[in-house]
């Protein structure tokens, strides 16, 4: 069985897109699938370790100023010497995500990626770039959210009139799920794709996509977001500059 190493580089410990991407991205590809998380120097020898017993690499980052994160960098130079002192000829797939909603954000990191692989003798095999990370993964919590009040108010209208199978909830329910897969759908569709040439030891392509928000939009909600994060990060002034 094909071994498939996905690892994690967002430095969050918990609630990261990269997180988040990753577990999508495991529902789809076949093998003998290990994960990892990428946060610090003492997580290079364990995962090096691992990259002499597989054969594909999935690298799940976030974008940091239009590139690598620095403590990406660190692990990428350890990793080259690691594969030409070692022979290890990987192929090598890479998801990352933006802050902002442009999914060419990305173009960057996916051109020092294809140089990386080119330096330590692997595979570069393709990547997707993806725009809006963070409302990506605030739409993930939302559905909990909108989960929950469905949960509560079927409860409440079981006990309430016995009607178990409220269908006015059922139908909103059911359209806040659509929303929000057709938010994600241009994601979906291209970590499927993706799955699909990893399962067959394929070159992907470079794709870019985003949260299917129109940009307009997407500037407004961002910029409320923004302002709501940093009134509960200790003021306007003081929550910006945290
Ligand atoms: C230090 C830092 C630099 C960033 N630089 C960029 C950037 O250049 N362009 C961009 O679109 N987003 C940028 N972002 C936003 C992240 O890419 C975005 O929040 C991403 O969703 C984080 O992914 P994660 O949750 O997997 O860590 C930056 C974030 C941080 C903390």
């Amino acid at each position: 069985m094909m071994k498939i190493l996905l690892i994690n580089g967002s430095p969050k410990k918990k609630m990261s897109a990269s997180g988040f991407l990753l577990t999508l991205q495991s529902l789809f590809v076949r093998g003998d699938i290990q994960r990892e998380s990428l946060r610090t120097k003492g997580d290079h020898g364990r995962i090096l370790k691992k990259l002499k017993d597989t054969g594909t690499v999935i690298f799940f980052l976030p974008l940091y100023v239009d590139g690598v994160p620095s403590h990406v960098l660190y692990f990428m130079k350890d990793m080259e010497g690691y594969c030409r002192v070692n022979q290890i000829h990987l192929k090598v797939y890479l998801i990352s995500n933006a802050g902002f909603i442009e999914g060419k954000q990305n173009e960057a990191l996916m051109q020092v990626f294809k140089n990386f692989c080119h330096a330590c003798a692997c595979e570069w095999c393709g990547g997707i770039g993806i725009g809006g990370g963070v409302m990506l993964n605030v739409l993930r919590i939302l559905f909990f959210v909108f989960a929950g009040i469905f949960l509560l108010g079927i409860i409440i209208s079981g006990v309430q009139r016995g009607d178990w199978l409220p269908v006015e909830a059922i139908e909103i329910f059911l359209r806040q799920i659509a929303i929000i897969v057709f938010l994600y759908s241009g994601v979906l569709f291209y970590m499927i794709r993706m799955a699909g040439a990893v399962n067959k030891g394929e070159f992907s392509g470079v794709k870019y996509t985003r949260v299917l928000v129109p940009s307009f939009l997407f500037i407004i909600i961002a910029n409320i977001f923004f302002i709501i994060i940093s009134l509960g990060k200790g003021g306007i002034f003081r929550g910006w500059l945290r």
